[in-house]
C-alpha cells in the first residue's frame, strides 16, 4: 500500500517523539514497506489509520511493535573485534581495585553485544564480581536479550575459546539455536531505556559500549546522549564508540585511547 507525504509526516513525528530519530523523507517507502505486515495484523485500512491507533490506549502494545519495526537492530557477537581485545589487554595492565567491575552495553539490540562483553569480563574477572547491564528503547529487543537464545549459525563469531566455554548448544525444538550458561547469564541484566531519557541507569560504570546508535540522531541529539552517557562513567572508565561514530568536539574529560575509545579523565 503507497503511503501519502501526510501520513508519513505523522508517523515520522511520532517515531521521533517517542525515539529521538527522524526519518529523512527518502524513507517513505521502506517504513511503508517496513509496516505493511503491522497494517495487516492490526486491520488497519490505511496508514492514516493505523497512526491513529496508535494514539489510542489500545495502540500501545501496537506502539512498542511500530518503534521496534522501525528501528534498525543489526547487531552480532563480538562486533569489531579489536574493541573487546582492547578491553581485555586494558585490563589485563590496569586491573580495577574496586568491585563489582560494571559494564553497560548501552543500545544492547538483542543481547549479544551485552553477552561478548560478559564472556570478555569473566573471563578476566571470574573470581572477582561483575556485572553487565544492557538497555534498549525496543521491547522487542530486550525480550530477546533476556531470552538469550540465538541461531547456531552465528555462533561461530564468538572466540573459540568462549564458545567452548560459555555457549550450550540447544536440543528437541531449540536444535538450531544455543544460548549461554546460567552462571554467565546470572551476572547480565536488561531493561528497557531511552538514551535521551534514561529513567532506569544508575550511574558508576567502568565500561560503557555506546555503539552504532548515535548515527541514528542529529547532532543536538548527539550530544545530548554523550553527556547523559559520559555522567554515568567512572573516573577512568571506558567509552566505546562505533567505528563511524568517533566524536569531534571530545570534551576535555574525555582522553583518546585510541580511534573511538576513550577514558574519563578527572580535570
Ligand atoms: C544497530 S543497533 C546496535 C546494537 C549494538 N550496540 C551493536 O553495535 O551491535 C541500534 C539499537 O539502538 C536502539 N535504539 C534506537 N534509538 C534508541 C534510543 N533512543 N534509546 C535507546 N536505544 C535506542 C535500537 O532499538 C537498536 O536496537
Amino acid at each position: 500500500m503507497a503511503i501519502s507525504a501526510l501520513e508519513f509526516q505523522q508517523l515520522n513525528r511520532l517515531f521521533e517523539q517517542h525515539t529521538g530519530i527522524s526519518l529523512g523523507k527518502n524513507k517513505a517507502d521502506i517504513v511503508a514497506s517496513r509496516l505493511a505486515s503491522r497494517l495487516r495484523a492490526s486491520r488497519s485500512p490505511s496508514f492514516s489509520k493505523y497512526y491513529r491507533l496508535l494514539l489510542t490506549p489500545e495502540g500501545q502494545d501496537e506502539l512498542q511493535i511500530f518503534i521496534d519495526k522501525l528501528t534498525t537492530h543489526e547487531t552480532y557477537f563480538f562486533r569489531e573485534q579489536a574493541q573487546f581485545e582492547f578491553l581485555y589487554h586494558y585490563y589485563q595492565h590496569n586491573r580495577p581495585r574496586h568491585s563489582p567491575i560494571r559494564a553497560w552495553s548501552a543500545a544492547c539490540s538483542s543481547g549479544e553485544e551485552a553477552y561478548s562483553l560478559a564472556m570478555i569480563l569473566d573471563d578476566l574477572f571470574y573470581n572477582r564480581p561483575w556485572h553487565v547491564i544492557g538497555t534498549d528503547i525496543s521491547e522487542m529487543s530486550v525480550l530477546m536479550a533476556k531470552d538469550a537464545r540465538y541461531a547456531i549459525s552465528t555462533v561461530g563469531k564468538i572466540p573459540k575459546r568462549y564458545r567452548i566455554r560459555y555457549c550450550m548448544k540447544g536440543t528437541g525444538k531449540n536444535a538450531d539455536n544455543f544460548t549461554l550458561i546460567p552462571t554467565l547469564k546470572k551476572q547480565c541484566s536488561f531493561q528497557e531505556d531511552n538514551l535521551l531519557n534514561l529513567t532506569t541507569v544508575d550511574f558508576s560504570f567502568d565500561v560503557i559500549f555506546l555503539r552504532n546508535v548515535l548515527i541514528y540522531f542529529d547532532k543536538p541529539k548527539q550530544q545530548a546522549i554523550l553527556n547523559n552517557i559520559i555522567k554515568r562513567l567512572n573516573h577512568g572508565g571506558l567509552l566505546f564508540l562505533g567505528h563511524s561514530e568517533a566524536m569531534r568536539d571530545k570534551p576535555a574529560c574525555l582522553q583518546t585511547l585510541s580511534p573511538c575509545i576513550y577514558k574519563k579523565v578527572a580535570l
